[in-house]
C-alpha cells in the first residue's frame, strides 16, 4: 500500500504501545510515516475514553479532519482504540466521514482495514475480546515502529478483572490475560540486543500478573500454587543482559504484596519509582469505589516500600468528586496524601462514564463548584510535597538517561533519573538520546529539576538501523 500516514495517540501508555504497532503495520505494508497532517493520506487517531473530555476532544478533532479529508481525494481517517471499542458504530453515526473504526482487539488488522476501506468504503470492525479461535492476540507480537531507540514499552498483561466503580477500562480492554513469562523475557532480550536499555512493563493491574497462567497450569494437572508471578517477572526481566532500567505501571494497592517490593529492592535494574494509585483517602469512598483497601492499609504498604527502598519516588492518581464524596471524605484524602508524601500526583475530576456503576449514582453527584474547590485545595497540598521532594535532591549527583534536546530550546537537554524525575541541563556538546550520564542537581521546581552535567557514563549502542523492528 502506498501513501503517507500520521498516527496521533491519546491517553495512556497502553495506547502509545498500540500506536507503535499500528504504525509498524502500516509501514510494513509500504506506507511512510510523516509528522505533518498536510502531507498525510491517512490519519489514525488512537483514542482514549477514560474521561469525558477525551470524548469531546475526539469528536472536535473529527470535525476538523472532515475539512482535511475533503481537501484531497483519497484521504482516509481511521479511529482506533478505547473510544471506538466503547462507541462502536456510534463513531461513524456521529462522523460518517470516518473511513475505518477499529477496536482495541483489532490492532493486528490495521493495514487490511485501511486497504479494504479504499475499495469498499467505510468499515467498523470491533472484536469483543482478544481471544480468537482460542488464540490470544497480544499486540506486542506485532511489528512495531517505536518512537525511541533506547526505551520500550512491553505489555505483560491485557485487560482488567477489577470492578472499580468509576472505570470504563474493563469494558473496553476486556478480561485480564497475562502474557507467558518466557514470551516477555524473549521480547526484552531481543530489545536489549537492539540497543534498548530501559523497559516499562505495562498492565492494568500488574500485581495480579500470572495468576491466570498458574490457574491454567493447575487445570492441566501441574502441581503449582495459584498465585501471581509479578515478583518473579521483575527478577527475570531485571536479569536480562543489557537492561539497565526496568519500570512498570500500574500496580493495584489491594494486590501489592511484600514479595514484589522485595523483588524491586533486590533487583538492581528495577528503578526506585512506584506509581501507586490512591484514588481516595476515605475508607468510605474507597469502599464505594470497590478498591479493596483502606487509607491505613495503603500507607502501611508505602512504609514497607520505603523501608526496603529508602530512595523510592512515589507517584499517584487521585480522583476528586467521586459521587457521595463529603467534605470529611475529602479531608481524609488530603490527610492520606500529606502522609504519603508523594513525589507527584495526577489529580482527576470524577467523570461519569456510561456503563460504569458510578455513572448511575446521579443523585449523589457532587456539585461542580465544590469539586473545583477541592481540586485546587488538593493541588496545593500535592505541589508542596512535590517541591519539597525535589528540593531534597539539590546537591546530589544522579544518573540520568538522556531523552534529547528540549523542543522549546535546543541548547537545553532533558533526561530522566531512576526516580523518573525530569532533569533539564545544558551540555557543552549535544548528547545522543539513550546516553547515560551523571548530573549534579542544582535547582528544583515542582515539575522538574535542573542539573549540571558531570560525566558521560555510557553511550547508546543502538543496532536498530531500520525503524521497523519485529518485537
Ligand atoms: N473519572 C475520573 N478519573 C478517572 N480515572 C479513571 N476513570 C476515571 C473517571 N471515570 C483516573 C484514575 C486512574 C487514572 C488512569 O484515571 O485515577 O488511575
Ligand atoms: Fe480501572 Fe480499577 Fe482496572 Fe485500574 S484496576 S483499569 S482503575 S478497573
Amino acid at each position: 500500500m502506498t501513501g503517507k500516514y500520521v498516527v496521533r495517540t491519546f491517553g495512556c501508555q497502553m495506547n502509545e504501545h498500540d500506536s507503535e504497532r499500528i504504525s509498524g503495520l502500516l509501514q510494513n505494508d509500504g506506507m511512510e510515516a510523516v509528522d505533518d497532517d498536510s502531507e498525510a493520506d491517512v490519519i489514525v487517531l488512537n483514542t482514549c475514553c477514560i474521561r469525558e473530555n477525551a470524548d469531546n476532544k475526539l469528536y472536535g478533532t473529527l470535525g476538523h479532519l472532515k475539512t482535511w479529508k475533503a481537501a484531497r481525494e483519497g484521504r482516509q481517517i481511521v479511529v482506533a482504540g478505547c473510544l471506538s471499542q466503547k462507541d462502536k458504530d456510534g463513531v461513524q453515526k456521529r462522523a460518517p466521514w470516518v473511513d475505518v473504526v477499529m477496536g482495541t482487539h483489532n490492532v493486528h488488522r490495521t493495514a487490511e482495514l485501511v486497504r479494504e476501506s479504499r475499495v469498499h468504503g467505510p468499515i467498523t470492525e470491533i472484536y469483543d475480546e482478544a481471544v480468537n479461535d482460542d488464540h490470544v492476540l497480544f499486540p506486542s507480537a506485532l511489528p512495531a515502529r517505536r518512537e525511541t531507540t533506547y526505551n520500550a514499552w512491553v505489555t505483560i498483561q491485557i485487560g482488567c478483572d477489577n470492578t472499580c466503580a468509576y472505570c470504563i477500562v474493563p469494558a473496553v480492554r476486556g478480561k485480564e490475560i497475562s502474557r507467558p513469562l518466557d514470551d516477555i523475557e524473549r521480547e526484552v532480550a531481543e530489545l536489549a540486543a537492539n540497543g534498548v536499555t530501559e523497559v516499562t512493563l505495562l498492565g492494568q493491574n500488574v500485581n495480579s500478573y500470572g495468576r491466570d497462567l498458574s490457574l491454567a497450569e493447575r487445570r492441566e494437572g501441574a502441581d503449582v500454587r495459584p498465585s501471581p508471578r509479578f515478583a518473579e517477572l521483575l527478577r527475570r526481566v531485571g536479569a536480562v543482559e543489557g537492561i539497565r532500567r526496568v519500570r512498570y505501571t500500574s500496580p493495584h494497592p489491594k494486590d501489592m504484596r511484600i514479595d514484589v517490593l522485595e523483588a524491586m529492592a533486590q533487583t538492581p535494574a528495577v528503578c526506585e519509582h512506584l506509581h501507586y494509585p490512591l484514588q481516595s483517602g476515605s475508607d468510605r469512598v474507597l469502599s464505594l469505589m470497590h478498591r479493596g483497601y483502606t487509607g491505613a492499609r495503603y500507607l502501611e504498604r508505602l512504609v514497607d516500600a520505603r523501608r526496603l527502598m529508602p530512595d523510592l519516588a512515589v507517584t499517584t492518581d487521585i480522583i476528586v468528586g467521586f459521587p457521595g464524596e463529603t467534605e470529611d471524605d475529602f479531608v481524609r484524602t488530603l490527610e492520606v496524601a500529606a502522609a504519603a508524601d508523594f513525589d507527584s500526583t495526577y489529580t482527576f475530576i470524577f467523570s461519569p462514564r456510561e456503563g460504569t456503576e458510578a455513572a448511575t449514582m446521579v443523585e449523589s453527584f457532587v456539585d461542580p463548584a465544590v469539586v473545583a474547590d477541592r481540586f485546587e485545595r488538593l493541588r496545593t497540598v500535592v505541589e508542596r510535597s512535590a517541591l519539597l521532594k525535589h528540593q531534597a535532591r539539590v546537591g546530589r549527583t544522579e544518573e540520568i538517561v538522556v531523552e534529547g534536546p528540549s523542543k522549546r530550546d535546543p541548547s537545553v537537554f532533558t533526561g530522566r533519573t531512576r526516580q523518573n524525575k525530569l532533569v533539564h541541563f545544558s551540555p557543552v556538546s549535544p548528547l545522543r538520546a539513550g546516553t547515560y550520564a551523571s548530573v549534579e542537581i542544582v535547582r528544583a521546581a515542582p515539575h522538574f529539576l535542573q542539573g549540571e552535567l558531570r560525566e558521560v557514563l555510557a553511550e547508546p549502542s543502538h543496532r536498530i538501523r531500520i525503524p521497523v523492528a519485529s518485537a
